[in-house]
């Protein structure tokens, strides 16, 4: 073949490709499938949602809080992560100068008796190199240091002899300079606490710091803490990272895990009352489920801060002496009851009480409203659960009669043989399975406990590290939790954060950070069209189509602050574009094209996910809904997730509420 016959082959192959293309897209334009959505508005057949249905579940996982949302830049802050033995590893922190200008170790002397390793710096030089030597800690792979903004150094310091430390903000290798101050130990062989504030003049997003001196001697470190002055109503929260959870107007928070809770053992397991109080005091604790170091900043008070933050119910998950590996005999764990009874104090106890006293020295006389409790997490089949779970529910029915209790059994498929007022369900699962789950609570009995679906997500193969068919499996799930929300109390996706630098302990999560970044996955962007869920009205609706096994919806009243909106969502699970004619009746308002609104969660490629680099590829994009009538034909791109906000014109059925 010559080349002018090779190239006109060529331009034949690319004309027929061409037009198979435009073939494709115009049948993915073009509905293939119909179908009927009826809803029946009538206000005798509305219930009421819970106003408890969608919250957040935040664990300690994924280092969602060490190096996440809690803003403490300095990682390893009290030298505890390498152990009590020491000489212990001080990592990630690391000298400035080498072998013969200085040595570093740990001891055992700090001035904090619950968290006695503490770090000795000797410097060896008499000359020593331009810039001093010293230490720097590069945080959680790296600071964020924003031009302009200002970081609240506190450490405490010990010398014998009188010397000044340089503090500085730096490039990752030192080099470039953001902020620097000098300060004086005097010596007095005391420990001082010593407090700096740093003004960057320069943005770096791997920044560390660095504390050097020139002086030959002596000076040991301890608790060693960098915050920005900027965080969310000074409580200590990234402000960027509680942005994202206020977007999801969550009513309760689940906290602080999961399998955190647990521990692989019980001596790692969560402990509150090793994270109250100063927080220099605090112990911390090696997290030894995903394997990190925490130093319990964000403790119990600050959770229970957080969720006052958020609007939210706290929800309290205590470890009930059961482990992933050892458990607490029944017989001997009054004590940790206890424990729990009194950690309730400090929560809901008056700033008179032993423990309330203690809340209110922290900063919050007034007491936190603990509604809940989960005795627990995961543990149902464990030797001891039943039995400790009794003594539990026992001592706070009686010191609580209000406080709702969770049992770890599910009482989904069966019903209990222990009282509980809720019970615990969490499903992991493909995408397939958690979108046929969407008639799961159909079937479950009506008496009994309340479920809550604490942790649900899709995962593993389908889900990658957060796709569109992983969020729409999970819409699908959720429609079925609204319309059983007569069982189903409460409801939080799981894991809520992760790290991006820690990637490899649970994927996919609802929202994504490093030290300066963060995206919503589209699990998170689906949950944000459940928001208005919680409190509405939900009205039944049916589904005639071809095509019903690919899709599902839920019909919900609910109002904004002048508006009342009948919203109907519905997921198309499935590859075909559907043409759907949503009717509804029993409306005592009239439909308003004007401020109806409609917006879609798809995405040209059912795996696609969000990056740092494109944040917003899988996001909600809300458009006007011109056609907005009682009767009106829409149509549902594949595997989209769609809400459609018909305005209406009076909100008789909200004042009949
Ligand atoms: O969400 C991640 C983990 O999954 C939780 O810690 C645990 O409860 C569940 O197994």
């Amino acid at each position: 073949m010559g080349f002018k016959e090779a190239s006109s082959a060529t331009i034949f192959c690319l004309l027929l490709l061409f037009c198979l293309g435009c073939r494709c897209l115009a049948s993915e334009l073009e509905a293939t499938q119909t179908g009927t959505l009826k809803i029946d508005a009538s206000p005798q057949l509305a219930r009421k949602i819970p106003e408890t249905l969608f919250g957040i579940f935040f664990e300690e996982i994924n280092h969602a809080g060490a190096g996440g949302i809690w803003a403490e830049l300095v990682n390893n802050r009290g030298f505890e992560a390498g152990g009590p033995h020491t000489p212990s590893n001080i990592d990630p922190w690391s000298i400035i100068g080498d072998d013969s200008t200085i040595f570093v170790a740990t001891d055992r002397t700090s001035c904090f008796s619950r968290n006695i390793v503490a770090l000795r710096m000797e410097v060896l030089c008499d000359d020593c190199p331009t810039g001093g030597v010293g230490i720097y800690n590069p945080g959680f792979w790296g600071m964020n240091i924003e031009d302009g903004k200002a970081y609240n150094l506190v450490m405490y310091v010990n010398s014998p002899e009188t010397t000044d430390l340089t503090i500085s903000l730096t490039s990752y290798d030192g080099l470039q300079n953001l902020a620097s101050a000098t300060v004086t130990v005097s010596g007095a062989s005391n420990w001082t606490k010593l407090e700096q504030k740093l003004v960057a003049k320069g943005t770096n997003r791997t920044s560390r710091l660095q504390i050097t001196t020139n002086k030959k001697g002596v000076v040991w470190f301890d608790q060693v803490s960098l915050m920005p002055e900027d965080t969310y109503k000074g409580h200590g929260f990234r402000t960027e990272l509680i942005s994202m959870l206020l977007d999801l107007k969550p009513r309760f928070l689940r906290f602080p895990g999961g399998c955190f809770v647990e521990g692989d053992w019980l001596r790692n397991a969560f402990r509150w009352r090793e994270s109250i109080g100063p927080w220099e005091e605090r112990p911390g604790h090696f997290g030894d489920v995903w394997h990190y170091w925490t130093d319990d900043s964000l403790g119990y008070y600050e959770f229970l801060q957080l969720a006052e933050d958020l609007g939210a119910a706290p929800i309290w998950v205590f470890n009930n002496g059961v482990s992933h590996n050892d458990e607490v005999d029944t017989a001997a764990i009054a004590p940790f009851v206890k424990d729990v009874l009194d950690s309730l104090e400090f929560a809901r106890g008056s700033a008179n009480s032993t423990w309330g006293s203690v809340r209110a020295s922290m900063g919050h006389p007034e007491p936190f409203p603990v509604k809940y409790v989960a005795i627990g997490n995961e543990d149902c089949g464990k030797k001891f659960y039943r039995g400790n779970y009794l003594k539990f529910y026992n001592a706070i029915r009686q010191a609580y009669p209000d406080i709702q209790m969770i049992s770890n059994c599910d009482g989904s498929s069966k019903p209990l043989d222990h009282p509980a007022d809720l019970y615990d369900f969490h499903v992991y699962t493909d995408s397939k399975t958690l979108f046929n789950m969407r008639t799961t609570f159909d079937r479950t009995s009506r008496s009994g406990p309340k479920a809550f679906v604490s942790e649900y997500a899709v995962w593993r193969s389908d889900a990658g590290r957060g796709s569109l068919l992983a969020s729409l499996a999970e819409a699908a799930f959720l429609t079925g939790l609204e319309k059983n929300s007569d069982i189903v109390q409460m409801a939080s996706y799981a894991p809520l954060f992760v790290n991006d630098n820690d990637q490899t302990r649970w994927n996919p999560d609802a929202i994504v950070f490093n030290s300066w970044q963060h995206y919503g996955t589209p699990s998170y962007w689906m949950q944000t069209l459940f928001r208005e869920s919680s409190g509405a009205m939900i009205h039944p609706i049916t589904i005639s189509s071809g095509y019903s096994g690919s899709l599902a919806a839920s019909a919900i009243t609910w109002q904004d602050s002048d508006t009342s909106y009948l919203r109907v969502k519905v997921v198309n699970f499935g590859s075909d574009a559907v043409s759907l004619t949503i009717s509804t009746s029993g409306l005592e308002a009239s439909v308003n094209a004007l401020g109806s609104t409609t917006t879609v969660l798809t995405s040209a490629n059912v795996m696609d996910e969000n990056s740092f680099s494109n944040p917003t590829k899988v996001a909600p994009v809300k458009s006007e809904l011109s056609n907005a009538a009682e009767q009106m034909q829409v149509t549902l791109a594949p595997h989209s997730f769609n809400t459609f906000d018909l305005a209406l014109a009076q909100s008789k059925l909200v004042a009949e509420m």
